[in-house]
């Protein structure tokens, strides 16, 4: 197993704790709802989002008798997304506490960032699944 991908999964099941205690915390404090954002980019950029690109990369080309054809972009793209979703929550959390342009803006840009790194996983698994795969050898 790669290890961008083992990475992928380990930071997803830390995001699916976080969220949970966030969204107990919410359920105990109504206040808290503010950061429903918060809570479910967690959820679905970092629990469910982060565990398909894990087993996305480990799995799909096996299925399809290929290698991944760019690992290091694989292990890229770990950080940007990761970098850019600690980014955009923490800013967008500031951003609420106490409001200021700059904090709206870095969300903006980490968001942003977030969907490049969403881009790399793209290209990544069609530049790998797409072509046709090569006659077996004899
Ligand atoms: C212990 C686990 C969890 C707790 C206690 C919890 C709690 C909550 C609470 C209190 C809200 C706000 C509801 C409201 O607007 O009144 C919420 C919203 C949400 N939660 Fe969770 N949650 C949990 C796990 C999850 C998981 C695992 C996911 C996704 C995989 C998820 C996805 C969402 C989403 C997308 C919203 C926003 C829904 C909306 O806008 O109406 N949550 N959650
Ligand atoms: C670069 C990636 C993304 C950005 C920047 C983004 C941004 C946003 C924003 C600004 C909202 C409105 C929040 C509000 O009403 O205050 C929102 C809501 C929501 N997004 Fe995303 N989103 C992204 C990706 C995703 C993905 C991949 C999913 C699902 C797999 C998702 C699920 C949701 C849900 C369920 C809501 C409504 C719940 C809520 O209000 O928090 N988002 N998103």
């Amino acid at each position: 197993m790669d290890r961008f991908v083992k990475n992928f999964i380990i930071a997803s099941i830390v995001y699916l704790a976080l969220s949970s205690i966030l969204g107990i915390a919410m359920l105990h404090s109504p206040q808290l709802l503010s950061l429903k954002f918060v809570h479910s980019h967690l959820n679905m950029l970092g629990w469910v989002s982060m565990m398909i690109y894990g087993v996305g990369y480990h799995i799909l080309p096996k299925f399809a008798g290929k290698l991944l054809k760019y690992p290091k972009i694989g292990e890229l793209q770990f950080w940007i997304a990761n970098i850019s979703l600690i980014g955009m929550l923490l800013f967008y959390t500031l951003n609420v506490m106490s409001p200021a342009p700059s904090y709206a803006l870095i969300t903006t840009l980490a968001g942003a960032v977030h969907a490049l790194s969403i881009v790399l996983f793209f290209y990544n698994m069609l530049s790998t699944l797409l072509p046709a795969a090569p006659p077996p050898q004899r």
